[in-house]
Order: C-alpha cells, then structure tokens, then sequence
C-alpha cells in the first residue's frame, strides 16, 4: 500500500502520572520491525504530554494532543496552543473530536481553524467527522460527512499534515461497531470526497476508523478498503491492548 497506517491511541481525561508506565511499555512495544511500515501515536492528556515524549524520546512511538486553541496565544485561559503541544515535543495533535463538539459547542468551522493552527506549529492534524445515531437513523451519514469534510478540513490539508478520524457518534465507547460494510461505503465516500476537494493529497490522506476498536475487532475493521489505522479510546489506555491492535498489521 502507498499509505502508512496510522495506529493512534486517545485517552480522553484519563491519565496520571502512574499511567506512564503505559507509555513507557509501548514506546517499548512499538520498536521493531512492524515501526518501518505503521505508525504509532499516543495522545495523552496535555498535563502528561511533556512527560510522555520524554519517555519515548528513543521510541517510534509518536505523541500528541487532544485538541487546541485556534490562536497561536493570547486571553484564553485554560486552553493551550498548538505550538504548546510542539513545544512539548508532540507532533499530532487531535482536532474536532465528537467529544469536544458536544461538550464545548464547537463547530465545523472553528475545527477548521484549529486545523490551521495545528498546521502552522508544523503538527499534524487529526480532524474527526462522523455522525451521530440520529443522524445515522434519519439515512444522514454521507450527507454530515461531506458536511463536516467539506467544512472542517482547510484547503491547505496535505496528506502529511492531516489524518481524518471517522468516529460514528453512536460507537465511541460502546462497544457497538459500525459492519464491515458499512464502514466501507462511508470511507470510500470521504476518499471521494477528499480527493475532489483536495485532489492527489486527498487520495493519498490517511483515513482511520475509531468507535470501539479493541483487540477483537481491530483486524477485520482494519482490513477494510481505505481504512488507514485506528483511532482508539479505552483500548488505548493499556500498552497490552494498544499494542495487539497495531500488531493486527
Ligand atoms: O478518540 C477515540 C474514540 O472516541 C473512540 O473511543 O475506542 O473508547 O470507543 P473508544
């Protein structure tokens, strides 16, 4: 294949500093030969990230934040940059999880602008779209795709410095997952939609699933048409789960 997968680990507000033996086990884990062809990130909570890269300083294994600010600094408290996230050595940082939509309000465009934020530190945008079971019940999911796509991906996304997430809303933390089937059709629309917006970028994009990915199901939801990696929650929060996941490649 001419693209890399992407093995990536979100562990939402979980982590403390006990769980970095976690980090260290996958840094670990993440060494060998399986590294020349996958990646692997870790997107742990902003107050363990510093830490985190230390740890895997000698490791493939690649860290990352949860989200930022769209504005490189400023009046904004609580909230941290983009080129916060690169000072701490992160190179990926997540952008428009369905958590961040609902919990915080935010919306298409402000994703978008956090997209360009993350770009101009030089880190690599995970921009997540998906629909939610409403949307999915009503025969809506293509139509928010492009929606979210069309609206929250800039027209400066490259396929180095943007993965898109394909999360269905209703299979975060559920254990329930999408078919095969049906995880097909929806991301050979976003390739679609992708390379028409975006042209041989958005061919070439890494497009990963996440909902409930665990050691299970991995292999079949990884083995699907442009599927390029995983975006994995709570099966990220153990270095044993994360790591039978990225070894289903
Ligand atoms: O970012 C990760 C996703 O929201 C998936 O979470 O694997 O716990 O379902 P989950």
């Amino acid at each position: 294949p001419d693209v890399r997968p992407l093995v990536a680990g979100n562990w939402k507000m979980n982590g403390t500093r006990e769980s970095l033996t976690e980090i260290k086990a996958m840094a670990e884990g993440v060494q060998g030969a399986l590294s020349e062809k996958v990646d692997a990130l870790i997107c742990p909570p902003a107050t363990l990230l510093y830490v985190a890269t230390a740890l895997s300083t000698d490791s493939p294994l690649m860290i990352g934040g949860q989200d930022c600010h769209q504005d490189a600094s400023g009046a904004h408290t609580g909230d941290i940059s983009a080129e916060m996230i690169a000072d701490c050595f992160g190179t990926y940082v997540i952008v428009g999880h369905s958590e961040r939509r609902t919990d915080h309000a935010e919306t298409d465009h402000l994703v978008r602008a956090k997209a360009q934020a993350a770009h101009a530190a030089d880190l690599t945008a995970i921009i997540c779209v998906g629909e939610t079971a409403g949307e999915r019940d009503a025969y809506q999911t293509l139509e928010v795709l492009k929606r979210q796509i069309f609206n929250s991906v800039p027209e400066t996304a490259t396929a180095a410095n943007t993965v898109i997430a394909y999360e269905p809303v209703w299979a975060i933390g559920t254990g329930v997952t999408p078919t095969a089937d049906d995880v097909e059709i929806a991301h050979a629309f976003m390739r679609a939609e992708l390379t028409a917006c975006l042209g041989e970028e958005g061919r070439r994009m890494r497009i990963l699933y996440g909902g409930s990915v665990k050691p299970g199901n991995a292999r079949e939801l990884m083995s699907v048409e442009n599927v390029d990696g995983a975006l994995i929650g709570g099966a990220s929060l153990k270095a044993n789960d994360f790591l039978a996941i990225y070894r289903v490649y």
